[in-house]
C-alpha cells in the first residue's frame, strides 16, 4: 500500500478535486484505492454521500487516528490511499505529510497562492521531508509562458519541484463535483480527464520507482 497527501495551506487550491480526481483514476486503472477525508468540512465524504458508486471508498477520519485509519485501510486490501487536508492551519496537514509516501500540492499560480508555498515547504521539514510536488492548477488552456514562469518561481524561489503534469480551468471539474463524479466519468476522452489521469500515472510511477520507505515502515516505527 502506499500513500499520496494533497496539502496546502490555502484554501480553494484543488486539494479535494486533485483528491477526488486521483482516487478514481486509480480505480479505473484496476487498483484497490481508499480516501482518508481529514478535513472538517469533510468535502470529499460529502462528495461520496452524492455519488452513486460505490468506489472509490472514502472515510472521514480525525486526523489524531490517522495511523489506525490507514492500518485499517491496509487490512481491508487497500492497494493506494489518497488523504485530502484541511486548507488552513490546522494538524491534518503534518499528520497527513508525516504518513505520505509522496505529496502533492495543487496551487494556482497567481503570486498570492504561490506565496503560501513556504508555509507548505515548513510543513514537509516538520513532516521529516516526504517527496513532494506542486501541482499547477487552474491554469488558462492557451498560457504556456504563464506555466513556464510558475515552474521556474516555485522552483527557484520557494525550492519545490513541480509536476509535469498541470491542471487547467476546465468546467469539468466543478460540473463533476456537483453529480458525485469526476471529470473522468463525464468525459473519459475529455481534456480534464487526460490530465487526472496523466497525474495519477506519473504519481503512481514516481512513488513504484522508489525503494526503501514506504508507509507501513513509518507506520511500524511509530509503533516501536
Ligand atoms: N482545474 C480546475 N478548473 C476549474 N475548477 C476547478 C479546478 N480545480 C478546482 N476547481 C474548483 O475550485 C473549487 C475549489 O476546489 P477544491 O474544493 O478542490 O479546493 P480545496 O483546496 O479542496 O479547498 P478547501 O481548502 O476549501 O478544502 C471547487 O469548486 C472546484 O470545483
Ligand atoms: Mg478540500
Amino acid at each position: 500500500m502506499f500513500t499520496i497527501s494533497l496539502l496546502g495551506q490555502k484554501g480553494g487550491t484543488g486539494k479535494t478535486t486533485v483528491a477526488l480526481g486521483l482516487a478514481v483514476a486509480a480505480f479505473r486503472a484496476g487498483k484497490v484505492v481508499a480516501v482518508i477525508d481529514l478535513d472538517p468540512q469533510a468535502s470529499a465524504a460529502n462528495w461520496k454521500d452524492r455519488r452513486s458508486d460505490n468506489n472509490p471508498a472514502v472515510v472521514s477520519a480525525q486526523s489524531s487516528r490517522l495511523k489506525q485509519t490507514l492500518t485499517a485501510a491496509e487490512e481491508m486490501g487497500a492497494e493506494i490511499v489518497i488523504i485530502d487536508t484541511a486548507g488552513r492551519n490546522d494538524d491534518s496537514a503534518l499528520n497527513a505529510a508525516r504518513f505520505a509516501d509522496l505529496v502533492l500540492i495543487p496551487t494556482r499560480t497567481n503570486i498570492v497562492e504561490l506565496e503560501a508555498l513556504p508555509a507548505a515547504a515548513d510543513i514537509l521539514r516538520l513532516a521529516g521531508g516526504p517527496k513532494a510536488f506542486v501541482v499547477l492548477n487552474g491554469v488558462h488552456p492557451a498560457a504556456n509562458r504563464q506555466v513556464a514562469e510558475a515552474r521556474e518561481l516555485v522552483q527557484r524561489t520557494f525550492g519545490l519541484p513541480c509536476a509535469p503534469i498541470h491542471l487547467c480551468h476546465r468546467s469539468a471539474y466543478a460540473d463533476a463535483m456537483t453529480s458525485g463524479r469526476t471529470p473522468q466519468e463525464l468525459d473519459e476522452d475529455g481534456k480534464a480527464a487526460g490530465e487526472l489521469d496523466a497525474l495519477f500515472q506519473f504519481s503512481f510511477e514516481f512513488v513504484n520507482s522508489r525503494t526503501g520507505e514506504h508507509v507501513q515502515d513509518r507506520i511500524a516505527a511509530s509503533r516501536a
